[in-house]
């Protein structure tokens, strides 16, 4: 695997990073984006290269500011009651979001804009106090919509190891606004998680970092 230094090298640079969790949690491997660098191209990679969901994590303060909660507290029906996860305490799910310029929101140009302009929206945001409002981000985006959105824990690592909080992690060593876009590697062939091995051989072909998520907490130990 890759260091943290060539991971957030390859960010900086707009590059996607490959970020393995942890072999006692999800055991996944996230192709994971500085949002503000996704093209439509990189939306066909994630959806033919690693197939699972694409998602944009936010820190906890710009989806504060953006009035974004967790869904789980917001949907009022019985399957939403439970919130027992395998693999960690909570889901950092929160609303899915199409920007208003796009169409059906799914194509690869739709998912490029709606995540492009919630990089803009999340550094906007992180000026200062009053630049960005919950009105503001309703004025750009709606919801529901084909890009789905993670609120992160407020202290990243310190609080919740998920891909979530290792991608925005990598933002906030490269200096990036904090929003990320991460999916899961999928195995073309038997549907589960990529193995690790596998994932650094495609990171390797394709002149890619792979990152080992322990890598990344001990850098903040
Ligand atoms: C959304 C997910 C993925 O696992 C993604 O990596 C974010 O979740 P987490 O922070 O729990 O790893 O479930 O597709
Ligand atoms: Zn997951
Ligand atoms: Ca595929
Ligand atoms: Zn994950």
């Amino acid at each position: 695997g890759g260091t943290v230094e060539e991971a957030v090298a390859a960010f900086s640079a707009g590059k996607p990073v490959l970020v393995h969790d942890f072999d006692d949690r999800e055991g996944e491997t996230d192709l994971v984006y500085p949002a503000g660098a996704v093209r439509p191209a990189d939306v066909a990679r994630m959806r033919n290269d690693a197939g699972g969901l694409v998602c944009v994590a936010l820190s906890d303060s710009v989806a504060e500011t953006f009035g974004l909660p967790f869904l789980a507290g917001e949907i009022d029906h019985p399957a939403a009651g439970d919130h027992d996860l395998a693999y960690d305490d909570r889901s950092s799910f929160s609303l899915p979001v199409n920007h208003r310029d796009t169409f059906t929101g799914i194509t690869d140009e739709d998912r490029a804009l709606t995540i492009r302009e919630l990089s803009g929206a999340a550094s906007a945001a992180v000026q200062g106090p009053g630049t960005y409002s919950a009105a503001d981000f309703a004025e750009e985006f709606r919801s529901p919509g084909h890009v789905h959105l993670l609120r992160g824990a407020p202290n990243l690592l310190a609080d919740r190891e998920g891909h979530t909080e290792l991608g925005l992690a990598l933002a906030q060593r490269a200096e990036l606004p904090p929003a990320v876009v991460v999916c899961e590697m999928l195995d073309d062939e038997s549907g589960a998680a990529l193995s690790p091995a596998d994932a650094a051989a495609y990171a390797h072909r394709h002149g890619l970092v792979y990152l080992e998520g322990e890598r990344l907490i001990d850098a903040i130990r």
